[in-house]
């Protein structure tokens, strides 16, 4: 399976449609459940292929230590405010403080993703 952990365009494809699916939902005036269905399917693939490179390369990797885990639990956390945000947003309840929450996180998860070991590298 090492097309799931030679490198990290896999995971970046994977997150990078599923946030334009989630904007896509997000400012849309009606329920659009299509896009919410493959949105679901994009955290699947998220979650496998950021997974494998979790399992690949953690113990490989050690000057990272915590961070890796802390990668992990971020990427969760992104994909955990994305549902919450479209949930709220269908039933009418306000989702500004998801907003900045989900900013957040997403932040922190990039930022995370870019400094450690593997893939792109600032
Ligand atoms: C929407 C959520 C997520 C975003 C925006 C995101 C973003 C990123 C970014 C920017 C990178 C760096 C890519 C590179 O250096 O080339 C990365 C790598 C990685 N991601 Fe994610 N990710 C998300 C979810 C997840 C999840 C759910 C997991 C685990 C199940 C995960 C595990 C990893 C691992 C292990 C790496 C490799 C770190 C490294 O050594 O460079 N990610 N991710």
């Amino acid at each position: 399976m090492s097309f799931l952990t030679s490198g990290t365009h896999l995971h970046i494809t994977t997150w990078v449609i599923a946030l334009v699916l989630f904007f896509i939902a997000a400012f849309a005036s009606k329920k659009l459940t299509g896009v919410q269905m493959a949105l679901r399917v994009m955290y699947i693939l998220i979650i496998i292929s950021g997974g494998a490179l979790f399992l690949e390369w953690r113990d490989k990797i050690t000057e990272s230590g915590m961070n890796y885990d802390m990668k992990v639990l971020f990427g969760i956390l992104v994909i955990g405010f994305m549902e919450m945000i479209l949930a709220r947003k269908n039933k009418g309840k306000s989702v500004n403080i998801f907003w900045i929450l989900f900013g957040v996180v997403l932040l922190v998860t990039l930022y995370l993703g870019l400094s450690m070991g593997i893939g792109i590298n600032f």
